[in-house]
């Protein structure tokens, strides 16, 4: 069996297809980037609009198939931004009824979780997801995936692009934020905000820029919001992981990239003698492969959408999915 996926959820319109045992054989993307400022969800739509069958056309060629090899057809249906969600479902409609194929609508988070299992060595993890619009701690219990906690603002790499944009370092500048801090070594006071379970971050942002403008380092400033936010996250992650009684923690979103929230998260793991896994680069970021990885184990456990129930979500609950195939 042979599933396409399209990924459209924020900033990235991506196509991958999957076979049945997971092997990836295309993942094909291309992001939106603003000119200025943050992501113009109408635009962001404008461009998935505009790559979308070229994505599909390139993702066919490179894994060498015909489109008519396509077995079943699945998309992101949401959490994410309404117009991209519904550029991207109206393409896998159009695909699914031209090919005469099933369609499954799945959940993003999801996806990043299950991707990690299938490509990772780990089984039964909690899944830290930590992007630019979501920041989530989740995993599978009790017969759903629950979200143990999560952000009440903003998505923690959101909230390093609007910093980065104060500071001056230009869109995506999580990577150079991460470089920055390398050159940092006083740590600033910033608002620890756990709360509960939950986490917030626009007020670090804000305290952040007070710094500034009382003249303190770039460097140290962003050596303190990284020290800062990924303790959060890591607190969080561990009392998750403490109250499921889990080992295994698994990372996702494009955030994880960052070598100090790894670095931190592993250590975690290996202090409460568990393990850490991080999926290739490729798959961490938003992809259409994990769409379509997705989308496979649904259908073959028998989840089968009729066109009225591929409506969007923008706000999907990871909790409201009914799980089948676990
Ligand atoms: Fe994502």
């Amino acid at each position: 069996m042979i599933c396409l996926g399209i990924e459209g959820t924020a900033h990235t319109c991506g196509v991958g297809i999957v076979d049945e045992n997971a092997n990836i054989l295309a993942n094909e993307l291309d992001m939106y980037r603003p000119e200025r400022g943050g992501i113009h969800p109408r635009e962001a739509a404008n461009h998935h609009s505009e790559v979308v069958v070229t994505l599909i056309n390139r993702a066919v060629a490179s894994a060498g198939i015909q489109l008519r090899d396509v077995d079943v057809v699945c998309f992101s249906q949401g959490p994410g931004l309404g117009p991209c969600l519904r550029t991207v479902a109206t393409a896998a409609r159009a695909l699914a009824m031209s090919l005469d194929r099933p369609i499954v609508g799945v959940n993003h988070c999801i996806a990043h979780l299950e991707v990690g299992v299938a490509k990772t060595e780990c089984i039964d993890p909690v899944l830290l997801y930590a992007s630019g619009g979501n920041t989530q701690v989740i995993s599978f219990t009790n017969g759903r995936f629950r979200i143990f906690g999560e952000t009440l603002d903003i998505g923690i790499g959101n909230m390093f692009d609007k910093l980065g944009r104060e500071l001056g370092l230009g869109y995506y500048a999580g990577p150079k934020i991460e470089k920055l801090a390398l050159e940092g070594d006083k740590l600033l006071e910033l608002p620890y905000s756990v709360k509960g379970m939950d986490l917030a971050f626009s007020g670090i942002m804000t305290a952040a820029m007070a710094h500034r403008s009382r003249g303190e380092r770039l460097e140290d400033i962003c050596f303190s919001v990284q020290e800062t936010c990924f303790a959060m996250l890591s607190e969080v992650t561990e009392r998750a992981m403490a109250h499921i009684e889990k080992s295994e923690v698994l990372l996702g979103g494009g955030v994880v990239q960052n070598k100090r929230l790894r670095a931190m998260v592993a250590q975690m793991a290996h202090d409460r003698g568990g393990e850490m896994y991080v999926p290739e680069p490729k798959l961490c970021i938003d992809n259409g492969a994990m769409i379509a990885w997705t989308g496979m184990i649904m259908h073959r456990a028998g989840v089968r959408m009729k066109v009225e129930d591929t409506k969007v979500d923008q706000r999907f609950r990871t909790d409201e999915v009914e799980v089948t195939w676990r």
